[in-house]
């Protein structure tokens, strides 16, 4: 094998996943100011949803965020292991062997139920930890107060620090705000009456740290929020576009077909456009028949979407190297989410980890990142 002293990052940018650092910078400021006197947790699970865990948490801490969550142990180490300093809060469960992980690492676990607690009881003393309750969900946290309090009571005796207790809506999204309010109710009654002196309690996402405004809770969690987007009518900017560019053009004719199967036809004379990108970006086959945005125009997705490319027709030519915009400030994330029967959050999610991601600030590229190839 040669050794080679290219570097991934030199490599010409055809697909990407771009980030206005910008705009996520402002986001920061804007979600902030609805809470000026909490704590600002960023939530930055599943990779910075997609943004690109390092880059999120370098930017919330030029913000002055006060704490990271991610979902996992692995998460959290990666974070570590790339020189975040901000304490990091684990939103899932973590298994009992990894908790001396966690120590080393000073990262700060969800005790997410008292059957937890009994198993992992030999591994708590000086564990960092936040209680979880679950209010309402029915995903991670206690069930009853009861066992919240049981919780409490096996921590402090094994010697964990109990820094935190948190809760999770499940319809923050909601115009009806009814099941918040329940859950808050309960939330803040159940922490009220176990009489710790808890320094974090959280319950906030996105939108109820934008809707809500309580005096119970010292800190906020926002994931979502930070690349622009809440289902809130509070102005934040989109932070994310997801493009490529054309790598071929050439002329068909009327009854010709194209792609995998050959499932669809032209129905006039004009041209195929090939665009590198296909399911393995994260550019799923139900895209086929989806429309993508050139220079003013909106073309088809045609044929079947294949693992590396994908085809539009144009009735003219279209040049080479034009940019593509798969969403954007012409088609917005929530439309396309829309589209594909799913949510911005799993859209980004989907963006694989093949999509260099390109950093901009003052408009200009400040960073490339390559996961992978
Ligand atoms: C426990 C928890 N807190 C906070 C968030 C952030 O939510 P959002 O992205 O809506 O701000 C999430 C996201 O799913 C979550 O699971």
């Amino acid at each position: 094998m040669v050794p080679t002293t290219v570097k991934q990052s030199d490599i010409s940018i055809t697909t990407s996943l771009n980030v206005n650092l910008d705009a996520i910078a402002t986001n920061i400021e804007t979600i902030k100011k609805r809470q000026p006197h909490k704590k600002m947790i960023g939530v930055i699970k599943a990779n910075g949803y997609g943004c690109g865990d390092v880059a999120m948490s370098r930017i919330l801490e030029k913000h002055q965020c006060a704490m990271l969550a991610v979902s996992s142990i692995r998460e959290a180490v990666h974070l570590r292991n790339h020189g975040v300093v901000l304490p990091i809060l684990v939103l899932g469960v973590t298994p009992k062997d990894d908790l001396t992980i966690a120590k080393t690492c000073n990262i700060i676990i969800t005790v997410a139920g008292y059957d937890w607690c009994l198993e992992c009881n030999d591994q708590l003393e000086n564990l960092r930890v936040h209680i979880k309750i679950d209010s309402g969900m029915n995903r991670l946290g206690c069930k009853s107060e009861t066992e919240f309090k049981h919780c409490i009571s096996i921590l402090s005796d094994k010697g964990a620090r109990i820094e935190g207790v948190f809760t999770h809506y499940a319809k923050s999204d909601d115009k009806d705000d009814a099941f918040s309010m329940h859950q808050f109710k309960l939330f803040s009654s159940w922490v009220k009456a176990s009489g710790y002196d808890f320094k974090w309690i959280h319950a906030d996402n996105t939108d109820a740290t934008i809707k809500f405004n309580e005096d119970f809770t010292t800190a906020f969690r926002v994931g979502i929020g930070l690349v622009g987007l809440s289902s809130t009518s509070l102005r934040l900017y989109p932070a994310v576009s997801f493009t490529t560019k054309i790598v071929s053009c050439k002329p068909v004719k009327k009854g010709e077909r194209v792609g995998y199967g050959l499932t669809h036809m032209f129905m006039d004379d004009g041209f195929v456009a090939v665009l590198p990108i296909g399911y393995d970006d994260g550019f799923l086959r139900m895209n086929q028949n989806r429309k993508v945005y050139i220079n003013g125009r909106y073309y088809d997705v045609v044929g079947r979407v294949c693992m590396d490319q994908c085809m539009i027709y144009s009735k003219n030519r279209i040049n080479r190297n034009e940019t593509v915009e798969i969403f954007g400030p012409h088609i917005p994330l929530p439309i396309i989410a829309n589209e594909l029967n799913t949510i911005p959050y799993e859209v980004l999610c989907m963006i694989s980890d093949r999509v260099p991601r390109v950093y901009y600030h003052n408009n200009h590229i400040e960073k490339i990142e390559v996961f992978r190839f």
